[in-house]
Parts: structure tokens; sequence; C-alpha cells
């Protein structure tokens, strides 16, 4: 891509320069204990954070986490991610209790070279997400106050038009950071001319969330595998009965026209593990998915469907898999995912991993990460790449 990258950076020298980095640190944390419950993100960010310090860099890093409404929020606070960033980092990141005030001031004048602090959530700011172009701007401005360059590896956020990510870029030397350039390289296989067969598994609960990307998809791939939440509305779209299944009523038309246009492209599930509740001890049994009993709710896709699954991506060469096949955190429920999973691992693909759901699932579900070729860290972000549209961080970093 035509975009500076970390290495034109440090080929110009950063010691002991302050270089400001839009990291996507937004992780997902226990809701009782508040503990990062997945760290893959923050790991992620650690080759190009790593590369500035050992470069004598004075390393400001921001980021959002959750979706606060523009004024603090404690249990959104980045502080336990600047205690994890330290202990993966192997030296103590100093943390700004504000994200540009007072705090954040006296916490980069300190830095040292080599050093890294964590400013607190971006999103404690109107500014930050304001549709307003002078609100963002402003807010723009005060963040740029503290870099003398930005380097952008947030690529979990790069589809968003946030100051961080859309208006810095516009008011210092910018670049891309390490994740965000193997991301894009990684993507652009996928939208370009990738191996074939291609065959894309998609999951997750809402089929008005995918439809663009199945719409951009279907003339590009050899078989489309659906599973998860949205499986039912194509179910319903068939004529079948999902009982108390999720269903986007209002998307079955949608549905039922992808359907006719796909050349028998698009592959459904033919049994569904269905309960009687949304609940882990719920009971439950295989039903066939022509027929889902009344009151009951489809909450994974069922054994023969996962062998259909498996057997479809066999002999794939590259494989882009996005959004769970049930609800994968109830363990009577993960055996879809996990099935689906195991198959895309072992195929031999090169595999792509989408979003954030998916790369949760592959840690939580215990498998094994390096047995994938690439785990992006961007949900909507790749999504959106894929879809072919503009994002706005990508095309703040080309100008
Ligand atoms: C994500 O988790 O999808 C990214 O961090 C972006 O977050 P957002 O959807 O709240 O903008
Ligand atoms: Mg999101």
């Amino acid at each position: 891509m035509s975009i500076r990258n970390l290495d034109d950076l440090l080929a110009e020298g950063v010691s002991g320069r302050r270089v400001l980095v839009r990291a996507d640190l937004n992780v997902p944390l226990d809701k009782q204990s508040g503990a990062i419950t997945d760290d893959g993100r923050i790991r992620a960010v650690l080759p190009t954070l790593s590369a500035l310090v050992q470069a004598g860099a004075k390393v400001v890093v921001c980021s959002h986490l959750g979706r606060p409404k523009g004024t603090p929020d404690p249990q959104f606070s980045l502080r336990p991610v600047a205690d994890r960033l330290g202990e993966l980092l192997g030296a103590p990141v100093r943390f700004a209790t504000d994200t540009v005030g007072d705090s954040a001031r006296s916490t980069v004048d300190a830095l040292a070279d080599g050093e890294v602090a964590l400013l607190e959530n971006l999103r404690f700011n109107a500014g930050e997400t304001s549709k307003d172009d002078a609100e963002r701007g402003a807010f723009a401005d005060q963040l740029a106050a503290f870099g003398e360059a930005y380097v952008d590896d947030a690529f979990g956020a790069v589809h968003r038009k946030h100051a961080s990510v859309y208006d810095v870029p516009a008011r210092l030397p910018h670049v891309a950071g390490r994740l965000v350039l193997r991301e894009v390289e990684v993507l652009s296989t996928l939208t370009g001319d990738p191996e074939r067969p291609y065959v894309v598994v998609l999951g997750g609960s809402k089929v008005s969330d995918k439809l663009a990307v199945i719409e951009a998809l279907l003339p590009k791939v050899d078989r489309l595998l659906i599973g998860g939440g949205m499986c039912f509305t194509f179910l319903k779209a068939q004529g079948h009965e999902v009982g108390s299944s999720l269903l986007e009523e209002e998307m079955v038309e949608t549905c039922r026209n992808l359907l006719e246009r796909s050349e028998g492209k698009i592959l459904l599930p033919v049994d569904v593990v269905a309960a009687d509740a949304f609940a882990p001890d719920a009971a439950h049994d295989t039903v066939r998915a022509d027929g889902i009993p009344t009151k009951r709710v489809g909450l994974d896709i069922g054994p023969e469907t996962v062998a259909g699954f498996a057997a479809a991506l066999k002999g794939a060469r590259t494989i882009f898999w996005n959004g769970p096949m049930g609800v994968f955190e109830m363990a009577p429920f993960a055996h879809g995912t996990r099935g689906v999973a195991e198959a895309i691992a072992s195929s031999g693909a090169f595999t792509v991993v989408g979003g954030g759901d998916s790369a949760a699932a592959v840690r939580a579900l215990g498998l094994d990460e390096s047995a994938f070729g690439h785990i992006s860290t961007g949900g909507g972000a790749s999504l959106e790449y894929l879809e072919g549209k503009t994002l706005p961080g990508i095309a703040a970093l080309e100008k």
C-alpha cells in the first residue's frame, strides 16, 4: 500500500522524540471482577511498541475501551490495561488518569527515552467520536500536542471516523504500525486474487450486520458456509420453521433473494442443537434444521452440519472465518464453533480469522492460535475492509 510504515519512521530516528501511538486496546473485561478476559489485542500491538521503545522513543499510547458516552466512567478505565501492558513489555507503563488534561500533560512530560505512557480512555471525551468536524478537530489538536509523530496501530478502529483515528494523522507526520500493515496485507489478498477454492464461513448473531459482506463476497467465493444465530433467518427464508430461535423477520425476503442469486454456493445447517431456554443448563437435543419445534431455541449447529462444513473446508486453499457457529460461551453449545474451528485449522489452507468474537472463541476454546494463518484484531474493521469500503483510518494514512 502507498502508506509509510513504522520502518520509515524508525529510519528517520525516533530517539528522544515523542511518538503518539493509536492502539486498539478495547479488550473484553469480566463483568464482575473487571479483569481482562482476553489480552489478544494488547499482545497484537507489542511489536510496534517494542520497536519504538528499543529505538529510544518517548511512547504515548492512546486507545478507547468499550463505549462510554463522552464522559469519564470508571468501569471503562484503561488502568488495568496499562498494568497488563507493562507486564507484557517487561517495564512499567505510566498511566494518565485523564486523556488530554493535567495528568496526561505531566505524564507525557515525565517520560524518559524508551518509556511508555498510556492515556485514559479516548471516549471519556465527547470530541473523540463527535460527528461535528470542529469538535473532533479541537480534541485532535489536544491529542496531537503529545506527539511529534503519529503511528496508527489500531486496526480494530480504522473503520471509525474518530478524532484519534482520522483527525490526528492530518496534524502530524503519520505512519502505519506493524499490526495495521500486516492486517491490510493479509486482507488485501482476500479481496485480490485468493487461491482457490476460497471458502468463507460466517456466523454470529445478526444477518443485518453481515449483509453487505455477503453481497461483496458472493461473487468471489466458491463456498459460503453460514452458521450461528444468523442462519435461522436463512432457514426461515427457505420456508422452514425455526421455533423461538433468533430471527430477523425483516431480513427474510433479503435472505431469500440472496439464496436465489447464490448459484448454490451458500451452505446452511441441516441439523441444529435446540434448547428449552437460552441458558447453559437448559434441556437440549439435536433436531433437523428444517423443522425446529415451536418454543425451542437453536443455540448451535448440529454434528451433521459440522461434518458437512468440515467436508466443504477440506481441500480449500483460502478460508476466511468470521463469527461463532453457536453460543460458544456456554459449554453445551460450543461444539459447533469448536468443530468448525478445528476443521479450519487442519485444512492446510491459508486461513484468516476475522473479528473479535471469533478470535476470542479460538482462545477461549483453548485452540492453538498458531494453527491459523492470521487472526485479525478487527471485527467490524475486517468486514468493512472486505466489503471494499473506504476506511477512514486507512484513508487518513494515505494522505
Ligand atoms: C471493536 O471492538 O470492534 C473495536 O474496538 C471498535 O469498537 P467500536 O465498535 O465500539 O467502535
Ligand atoms: Mg465493534
